[in-house]
């Protein structure tokens, strides 16, 4: 597996897997602008099958955000999803950020134990964050000397 920047032509595969991974997934129009604003859009991909992809930005000084996260159906845990975090916490200590931040659906429990998997705790329940009014849960990993990606 590789993993390699995001291009405009990968759109139409990244929308076909927002689209199974999210009840309300993001519209074209919207990932389009978010790339083009400059976010970081890192794609997995296999034997020119695109498998996943994240999208993250530098939030605030030292804060990096995780802004989204899906891997295939027909791709699930074979670590896809871990090898795309982890590849963004070394994009991420590179640029000096100290820790990683991202909201979660407080329903999607499959995610939470994903990011708790991977070195993420649990900071806070934002109430009726989303538009349906279901609370997220913010997530938040230290990037420092004990991460096990540092020592390595
Ligand atoms: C969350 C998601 C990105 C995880 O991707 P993935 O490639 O399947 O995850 P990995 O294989 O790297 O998982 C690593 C570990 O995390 C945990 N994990 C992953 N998915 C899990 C789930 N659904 N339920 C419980 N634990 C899970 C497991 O411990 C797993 O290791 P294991 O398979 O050896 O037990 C994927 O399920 C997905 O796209 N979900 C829909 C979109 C979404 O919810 N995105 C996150 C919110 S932004």
């Amino acid at each position: 597996m590789i993993i390699r920047e995001f291009k405009l032509s990968d759109l139409k595969r990244v929308i076909e897997i927002e689209e199974m991974s999210f009840d309300d997934p993001y519209p074209p129009s919207i990932l389009r602008d978010i790339y083009n604003l400059g976010a970081g859009f890192l794609i997995a991909q296999q034997d020119n099958i695109i498998l996943g992809y994240i999208i993250f930005w530098i939030r605030f000084e030292d804060e990096g955000h995780i802004i989204s996260l899906a891997v295939d159906k027909g791709y699930r845990r074979q670590n896809v999803g871990r090898q795309l975090v982890e590849m963004v916490m070394e994009i991420f200590q590179k640029f000096d950020m100290k820790n990683i931040k991202l909201e979660v659906r407080a329903e999607n429990t499959g995610a939470i134990n994903f990011y708790r998997n991977v070195g993420f705790k649990e900071e806070k329940l934002i109430p009726g964050y989303y538009e349906d009014g279901e609370d997220a849960v913010v997530m938040n990993m230290s990037l420092n000397s004990s991460n096990p990606i540092n020592s390595t």
